[in-house]
């Protein structure tokens, strides 16, 4: 079996969802689509993990062509863009039995189930670059600021999930692990809300792959250090932007997502030192 083009297939198919889930309007639709995003996240990291298990090397590239199909004009299109990337991964899972396969093929058939009977009709308006947000006011300064923060942390959440997801499934620290887990979940949560956020201003921006050299053949005492300060710089951003919005909704909103990257430098640190000592 082909781990390497499973994982790329999931990993695709999770990044769709996610991103498809701040596309559409309704609510239900929405945590329907995010539901299965998260299911697509437990899919590939369970089968990196099967992968690392049989010493199978691979990557988090993912093929931006792929992941651009997204871009459609309707809600109805983009929920044919869906089942149609479910239908491809149940098309690689044909002739395997094992447990963790029969498992995605389980989950994918009666996804596909339930965006057949999903009835939606708006436009997609997450990439006409409106730049507004019912009921808030705003200056161009603060605008922009706020544009610029979107598309800068959509795209590092992303990142972290990538990173934090394959150190997970090559660390065998127990901690650590546990960190790199938690640190993965909470960073698809800052992901949708920063992505729900741009894609309601028409500035969603989808993801680029990432250099292998940010992952591969990192040593994890520097990739912690390193990462605690990139938390470090994450709270700067949101409290930087906080005293800038005008907006208290959206300022509380900064002030909380902060605080939350402090306790990733916390539990980054909290790793370094069961490492440290061991
Ligand atoms: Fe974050
Ligand atoms: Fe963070």
């Amino acid at each position: 079996m082909n781990y390497p083009q499973i994982i790329k297939k999931e990993h695709e198919s999770f990044i769709k969802f996610i991103y498809a889930s701040v596309m559409v309007k309704e609510a239900d639709v929405r945590h329907k689509l995010n539901d299965i995003a998260l299911f697509k996240y437990r899919h590939m990291v369970w089968i990196m993990q099967d992968a690392v298990n049989n010493n199978v090397k691979f990557n988090m590239d993912f093929d931006e062509k792929e992941i651009a199909k997204i871009k459609v004009e309707t809600e109805d299109e983009l929920i044919e863009v869906l089942k149609e990337d479910l239908n491809q991964n149940i098309a690689i899972y044909e002739g395997i039995n094992n447990p963790t396969i029969n498992r995605f093929r389980s989950d994918d058939e009666f996804f596909l189930e339930e965006l057949n009977i999903l009835d939606v009709e708006g436009e997609i308006t997450s990439f006409n670059e409106n730049k507004t947000l019912k009921e808030i006011e705003f200056d161009e300064e603060s605008k922009s600021a706020l544009v610029f923060f979107l598309m800068e942390e959509t795209f590092k959440e992303y990142e972290l999930i990538t990173i934090y997801s394959y150190l997970k499934v090559h660390s065998n620290i127990a901690i650590a692990n546990s960190a790199f887990t938690d640190l993965a979940y909470d960073s698809i949560y800052h992901l949708k809300r920063f992505a729900s956020l741009a894609s309601e201003m028409g500035v969603l921006t989808l993801p680029r792959v990432i250099p292998h050299d940010k992952y591969e053949n990192i040593g994890v005492v520097e990739f912690l250090k390193e990462n605690i300060e990139e938390e470090m710089d994450a709270e700067k951003q949101c409290l930087i932007l906080a005293e800038k919005i005008g907006n208290k909704y959206l300022k509380d909103f900064l002030l909380f997502i902060s605080r939350q990257e402090v306790y990733h430098g916390e539990l980054l640190q909290r790793a370094l030192n069961a490492i440290n000592n061991k």
